[in-house]
């Protein structure tokens, strides 16, 4: 092979380079791989390399931050990118242009040219490289197609590309991106719905991230074409990717998610339970579910309105029949704190001359997508015959989320944008032909080879930005299933069309996390599985895993069985309610979790290796995660013949339900029944926690709760706000530090308010301090004795409640 290779890099030195027949794959093509340096140019910011025609500019975007971007021409298209929102400020560089390279260093990091043929690697300020080019497969390109290969060490490990299935480690595979509506897809099923052409690089500790920003069809192979290197590249558009120099996962994490944008906090309510299927429809139908969630005590934050409820699948319209008090039915759930979330496909009907104002106003402003001959696209999905707004247009975007006017006004809360692969009916490509033409707002326009993979994000960003104008200072919810890397600035996102098999509840966790690592916090799956009926265990072991999943949302297709929560009787039902309820009980800690997720980019959802990247026997977990900071979660993704084996990270860890704790990296053979998902905490967390609630809109009854479990480096944190508005943004916002100190004879505890500006709903404080091996002899607050502490043998915890809101004080338990 490397003979070959070899073969193939001295006829990369002619222009054009003829087949290799005898080497197969990507690397086998005529690509015409760039040669030798033979200028340097210094930029305020990098440098710009010439060799033969092509151009390579090698800029610091950031400390630690390298972008790459070649033109084969010579001609740098104009600099613009769908997902970049804001490039990290350039920190200072320092360039050396040597015989054989040029060295730029920039912050914690030196990128390193080489002159002959042109070849570029990454390393730390030691020299040690962290991402080298593979040195026989110079960058290349073939017509409109470019590539880069990178030589693959043995022990490195790939994450990321959003929620590609099957194992979080991307190595020995190699995967596409190209928007795909895919109905059942299965775990080898590639490519899905979603691009996002970014990844981490994960070697005995230490990471990098690369970001390729490139809406075309593009690849990458993860040493499945070759064990020596591994390579991406596209079928168009500019060769350009950003290196993120690390060196933690989370350091890489939060650049990229710099450089791309964040989720922006979402209202509180989506972060409740939300019921789905498709479709509930008639209203009768839709009340009695929400009253069926309400007589039984399970709690509900959003009901979902599938396809049916619109007429003839027109979107914006709504089916009077089977809806005659529509806008009274949104009112009436909104009173007892359930929120409407509706579909809103972005195929609008192909129904002139109709009175339907949004093909009528869309054609009148000439906002649809058109052919190459310049008519209207047509093609077919739900309605029928479809038209498609133009997304790329500023105007046509402004328009389309104006159509939100009427359903915003009529309360409903949150619109689900689906299909937006986009997915066209009745066509083997199941998209948009290639040749449509997008415009964009400088009067230029694009085939749809360069727009497909941004098509939903800009539908859900037309959706997003209509809805910040119509609904004040309400924050929106959006929900899409397409995405490009920074869709996660405007909507949430799910894992599409799974199916109701315990190998899909297996797979839905590495997929949640992949997508967690590539900038896409909220994220869920359809409870319970899409395609089919699940079985009643199974079911429930979902509704379990669920709860601790960002989003949490129970959909089925149609036609499948009822997927509701107390469907296969009361026991079952007892043990989704639980976990319903778990959910309710810890949304103090889940909503600070989420809070940093839009501060910081690092997920409420995270791999094991985010938070231990040491532990190279984390590496293929593809089981367990951290919920947040402190909770390890294994959940029960079989059936359970056999124990499963669980193997805590290192530390100690209570169990969540017992309060038992297993010290020093403890593994654990279980046998959970039905209810038991097992759950541990991290001794050393402090975990924010409140009573059951039925939704997020009503106020918990009694103190807040504080679990202390004491161990080393002892803290926690609250982040409260309204909870609707952006008022935090305005700095409305409370947030508390806890942390505590455990010595032989005692543990002290320190509430200290970083924050103060929201007055939040409780007016006492309970702590629930674990670990006490016997009653405390005194329990002191601000130094007053408290009489009242209760000491539980069985769990070996001490409460006591510290009257007031949030406030700073100091508490000394004492054995
Ligand atoms: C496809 C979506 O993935 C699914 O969730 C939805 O129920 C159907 N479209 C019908 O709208």
């Amino acid at each position: 092979m490397k003979a070959l290779l070899g073969r193939q890099m001295r006829c990369a030195a002619v222009l054009v380079c003829a087949t290799l027949g005898a080497v197969s794959g990507l690397a086998a093509q005529s690509w015409q791989h760039i040669g030798d340096v033979s200028k340097v140019e210094k930029l305020a910011d990098g440098v710009e390399l010439t060799s033969g025609t092509a151009k390579v500019r090698v800029t610091a975007v950031g400390d630690g931050i390298f972008r790459v971007r070649v033109a084969a021409s010579g001609t740098f298209p104009k600099d613009f990118s769908w997902a970049v929102i804001a490039p990290p400020a350039p920190p200072p560089i320092g360039i050396e242009d040597g015989k054989s390279e040029v060295r730029m260093t920039a912050g914690s990091a030196i990128v390193i040219v080489q002159k002959s043929p042109l070849l570029v690697r990454f390393t730390d300020l030691q020299g040690n490289i962290l991402l080298a080019d593979e040195p026989t497969l110079p960058m290349a390109w073939d017509g409109e197609r470019i590539h880069v290969w990178k030589t693959m060490p043995a022990d490195e490990n790939y994450y990321g590309l959003g929620d590609k299935a099957g194992p979080m480690n991307r190595r020995n595979r190699a995967f596409t991106n190209w928007n795909t509506d895919e109905f059942g897809w299965q775990e080898s099923t590639d490519p899905l719905y979603k691009t996002i052409p970014f990844f981490i690089g994960l070697r005995a500790g230490r990471a990098y991230g690369l970001f390729f920003d490139n809406t075309w069809r593009s690849v990458f192979d993860f040493g499945k074409e070759s064990p020596d290197y591994f390579s991406f590249g596209a079928e168009g558009g500019e060769l350009n990717y950003y290196f993120f120099s690390g060196p933690t996962p989370k350091k890489v994490v939060s650049d990229y998610t710099t450089l791309v944008g964040r989720s922006p906090l979402p209202p509180l309510w989506s972060l409740g339970y939300q019921q789905s299927r498709y479709s509930y429809y008639p209203e009768a139908r839709a009340r009695e579910i929400v009253e069926t969630m309400r007589s039984k005590k399970i709690p509900l934050d959003a009901i979902y309105f599938d396809i049916d409820y619109q007429q003839d699948y027109a979107p914006f319209t709504v089916n009077r029949q089977y809806f005659p008090n529509f806008e009274k039915m949104i009112a009436d759930f909104r009173s007892i704190g359930v929120h409407t979330i509706l579909i809103t496909d972005l195929h609008i009907k192909k129904n002139p001359s109709a009175g339907y104002a949004p093909y009528d106003s869309g054609i009148q402003n000439d906002n649809f997508v058109k052919n190459a001959d310049g008519g209207v696209f047509v093609g077919s999905v739900w309605p029928g015959d479809s038209v498609f707004p133009d997304f790329t247009l500023t105007r046509a975007r402004d328009w389309w989320g104006g159509l939100y006017k009427d359903f915003v006004a009529m309360g409903v809360s949150g619109f689900w944008n689906d299909m937006n692969e986009p997915s066209v009916f009745l066509r083997a490509d199941k998209t948009m032909p290639l040749s449509v033409r997008h415009r964009l707002d400088d009067g230029t326009s694009l085939d749809h080879r360069a727009i497909h993979n941004v098509f939903g994000m800009e539908n859900v960003r037309a959706t997003y930005d209509g809805l910040r104008k119509l609904q004040g200072d309400e924050r929106p919810f959006v929900l899409t299933r397409a995405a490009y890397s920074g869709a996660q600035r405007y909507a949430a996102t799910w894992t599409g069309d799974n199916s109701s098999t315990w190998n899909h509840l297996k797979m839905s966790t590495p997929m949640l996390l992949s997508m967690g690592i590539s900038g896409f916090p909220l994220v869920g799956d359809d409870i319970g599985g899409f395609a089919g009926s699940p079985p009643s265990d199974l079911l429930t072991r979902w509704f379990e895993v669920g709860a601790l999943n960002p989003i949490y949302r129970d959909h089925t297709a149609k036609d499948t069985a009822d997927q509701e929560p107390w469907v296969s009787g009361p026991e079952q039902e007892a043990v989704r309610r639980r976990y319903i309820e778990l959910r309710y009980k810890l949304m103090p800690y889940l909503y600070t979790a989420i809070e940093e997720a839009a501060r910081t980019g690092i997920p409420l959802m995270r791999p094991l290796f985010l938070e231990y990247p040491q532990l190279t026997q984390f590496y293929g977990d593809n089981r367990d995660f951290i919920f947040g900071a402190d909770f390890f979660v294994a959940p029960v993704v079989t059936e359970m013949t056999d124990v499963e084996t669980v193997q805590l990270p290192p530390g100690d860890w209570y169990d969540f339900w017992s309060s038992e704790k297993h010290v020093s990296a403890a593994a654990l053979r279980l046998h959970p029944r039905l209810e038991e998902m097992p759950l541990y905490v991290r001794a050393g967390a402090i975990v924010p926690m409140q009573s059951v609630v039925q939704s997020t809109s009503q106020t918990p009854d009694g103190p807040l709760q504080l679990r202390v479990y004491p161990g080393d480096d002892c803290r926690g944190t609250l982040y409260q706000d309204d909870g609707h508005t952006f008022a935090y943004q305005r700095g409305e916002l409370l947030r508390v530090n806890f942390s505590c100190h455990a010595a032989a004879n005692g543990v002290s505890i320190q509430s200290v308010v970083e924050k103060n500006s929201f007055q939040p709903w409780w007016k006492a404080e309970e702590v629930i301090l674990y670990g006490a091996a016997a009653a405390p002899r005194a329990v002191t607050v601000d130094g007053k004795g408290i009489t009242s502490s209760r000491y539980d043998a069985a769990s070996h915890s001490v409460t006591f409640v510290i009257p007031g809101g949030a406030h700073g004080w100091s508490a000394q338990i004492d054995y």
